[in-house]
């Protein structure tokens, strides 16, 4: 039996931290589920008064299983436990994979109000790929209909996935796109960035898309196949399938409105018919899923102080979904403060 300790990253806020022991393992549980890893036990210890995430297994770790469990959100070390005949434990580091296509800086650089925590949004992105027919190997298409000002996008282009973002409001549009292009400029990656209409027959119904092409080196984006791409809809989640292609996405990871206003940058007219999750979700669902390739999975966040859980179930499967409900998938839900107490639903299109 062999035994590996992690220690999680430290940037959650301390609400955040005293669940996210749950979150990582159910997290945990999932990827080894995926690579087919025989654990024998996933449980948080203490060591000197330090939490570990302790994953014991039948074999041990292959690289390439190493290189995806790199990826888990709450990975900061790894290392193998070594318990002597005293028994005394010693801990050998082990080597994290570097996957990141871009720093993952990205995410973290901008701070504003009603940002989602860039942890939990890459924990939904990694059980989204996880729980879907797709691997990190595949050339992923990820879309986010209710992007704010990116951190879904930006969280997806760490793992160089193509990205795209729907958002009601013109000014996160605005203010993403600005920071993107300043951020590829400072970079100084390749890039091409383009503003036009997709959607509207007249001026009143216009609707844009900034789109972006970019690859972190020059030779890469002589290529078609190795350039990147990130496009941002100032639009509506519910007309989603005007703006992007059948079966264009493998993966839709998005965290909904709050029901709580984030100071006055949020323009109450526009949302105040999408405020409520199940509302947004029923006229959503019937466009995300003609936008969703079979094996697909669309992963929700939700505030649950709005609407309970199993009140969204049927708005799933009414529109085919198959809602994956067994441990750990019903064992997210997590206090953020005394005004949101966030879940998220993971549903997989399997025909
Ligand atoms: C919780 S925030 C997402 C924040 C985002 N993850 C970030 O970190 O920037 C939800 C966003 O959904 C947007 N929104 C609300 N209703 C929408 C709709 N019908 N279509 C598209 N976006 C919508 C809101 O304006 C808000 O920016």
């Amino acid at each position: 039996m062999n035994q590996y300790l992690i220690l999680q990253h430290p940037g959650h806020n301390r609400v955040y931290f005293n669940y996210s022991g749950e979150l990582a393992l159910g997290e945990l549980h999932i990827a080894c589920t995926k690579l087919e890893i025989e654990f024998e036990k996933l449980e948080i210890i203490e060591i000197e008064r330090i939490r570990y995430i302790s994953l014991k297994t039948n074999n041990i770790i292959t690289e390439k299983e190493l290189e995806y469990l790199s990826r888990l959100s709450f990975i900061f070390a790894i290392f193998k436990a070594n318990t002597d005949e005293n028994n005394q434990i010693s801990l050998t580091p082990v080597p994290v994979f570097q996957y990141e296509y871009v720093d993952n800086k990205i995410s973290t650089i901008l701070k504003y109000a009603g940002k989602t925590n860039e942890s939990f949004t890459k924990m939904m992105v990694n059980i989204a790929l996880l729980s879907s027919d797709f691997s990190y190997e595949d050339t992923i298409e990820l879309l986010d209909p209710v992007a704010g000002k990116g951190t879904t996008l930006y969280e997806g282009m760490v793992y160089g996935f193509n990205v795209a973002g729907i958002e009601i409001d013109k000014k996160p549009v605005h203010e993403m796109s600005a920071f993107f292009k300043k951020y590829l400029e400072t970079e100084r990656y390749k890039h091409t960035a383009d503003k036009r209409q997709i959607f509207g027959k007249n001026r009143s119904e216009a609707v844009y898309i900034d789109e972006f092409e970019y690859s972190v080196n020059k030779e890469d984006f002589r290529s078609e196949n190795l350039r990147h791409t990130l496009s941002m809809v100032n639009g509506k989640a519910q007309e989603a399938s005007n703006y992007y292609k059948n079966s264009q996405f493998h993966l839709i990871v998005g965290d909904l409105p709050y029901g709580i206003s984030h100071g006055s940058s949020t323009n109450e007219k526009s949302n105040s018919n999408t405020r409520n999750p199940l509302e947004l979700l029923t006229l959503s669902l019937p466009h995300w899923d003609k936008i969703l390739k079979v094996g697909g999975v669309v992963v929700i966040s939700w505030n649950t102080f709005i609407i309970a859980r199993h009140r969204l179930f049927d708005v799933f499967t009414d529109n085919g979904f198959t809602i994956l409900n067994d441990y750990p998938y019903n064992n997210f839900e997590h206090m953020v403060d005394k005004s949101i107490k966030r879940d998220f639903i993971v549903a997989k299109k399997t025909s």
